[in-house]
């Protein structure tokens, strides 16, 4: 038997568009093991909106995962954990993609290494954000070109607070891109890649005090605020209950705040919620500095 491991992500994390992202403590488990014919995908939670047929995501993945070293796959038997909301932009995607690799790896014997694995993810997924820092935890920056992907990790302070405010609608990746300029003025591109330096830096050295700025972006942000009602003023209420940064998580609709007093935060924020028309949580978390993890028949490989 197998079972993996593979934490939430929050991409850009503000002004880093398809390139930072970060692994969060909120995790989705599956077990995968071979049977003697077809396959079976079971939903613990019975979530009726994760498919069980060959559209299922995490089968998706394991299926390339074969064709890709040239064999068939075998008949196996799925048992998915999900607590990673979907279609929330906190990586739910990442998170099969990443579970279906692995599953692959494992099942094939390939020995593929996470370095590989980290590039085939960013592939498949056509950006690094979310994949990356899922396989490898922590604050991941990655920048992709025809062949590969270049990257660094940085390991996030444990003690640094993620109010992640997650709504009960959804929305899809693909409307949330399909609202986004064609072009940008040099303006604004500058606006971005200063902030996402600063993040970037801000995140090794510990400086949080700069986030307010640095999680500031006008490549996406002001776009699909247009299709999360109430997304700027929870920002604004985040910052004036002593956040140290918010943002737009990935594509949305989940929103994100640095903070620092969770308990004071929590009550504030929840309090807020409460007010609006959507249905709203919030829920603290952490970073990840470890990423997905593997275990085969009990025994942690990596
Ligand atoms: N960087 C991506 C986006 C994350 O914001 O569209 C979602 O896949």
């Amino acid at each position: 038997m197998i079972k993996v491991k593979v934490p939430a992500t929050t991409a850009n994390m503000g002004p880093g568009f398809d390139s930072i992202g970060m692994a969060l403590s909120m995790y989705n488990i599956v077990y995968a093991e071979e049977i003697d014919k077809g396959f079976e995908i079971i939903i613990q939670d019975g979530n009726k909106q994760i498919p069980t047929d060959e559209t299922n995501l995490i089968y998706k993945t394991i299926d390339f995962f074969y064709r890709n070293i040239g064999k068939d796959m075998p008949a196996i038997r799925l048992i998915q954990q999900d607590s990673i909301p979907h279609t929330r932009g906190l990586g739910s995607s990442a998170a099969c993609i990443v579970a279906g690799l692995h599953i692959g790896n494992a099942l094939s014997k390939s020995f593929f290494s996470k370095e590989e694995l980290v590039q085939m993810a960013a592939q498949i997924e056509g950006h690094p954000d979310n994949t990356t820092p899922a396989l490898l935890g922590g604050m991941t920056i990655g920048a992709m070109n025809a062949s590969d992907m270049k990257y660094v990790k940085i390991k996030v302070a444990e003690n640094i607070h993620f109010a992640v405010m997650i709504p009960e609608f959804t929305l899809s990746t693909e409307l949330a891109r399909s609202v986004l300029p064609k072009q940008v003025t040099i303006k604004d591109a500058i606006f971005n890649s200063s902030r996402a330096a600063l993040l970037a830096a801000s995140m090794i050295t510990g400086d949080i005090d700069n986030l307010s700025l640095a999680m500031e972006d006008r490549l996406h942000q002001p776009y699909r605020a247009k299709l999360i009602p109430n997304m700027e003023a929870i920002i604004r209420e985040a910052k004036s209950y002593g956040a140290k940064g918010a943002y737009l998580s990935g594509a949305g609709p989940s929103l994100i705040a640095v903070i620092k007093n969770v308990v004071a935060f929590r009550k504030e924020m929840a309090e807020y919620l409460n007010t609006l028309q959507d249905k709203w949580q919030v829920q603290m978390l952490q970073v990840d500095n470890e990423g997905a993890k593997v275990w085969i028949n009990e025994e942690l490989k990596y």
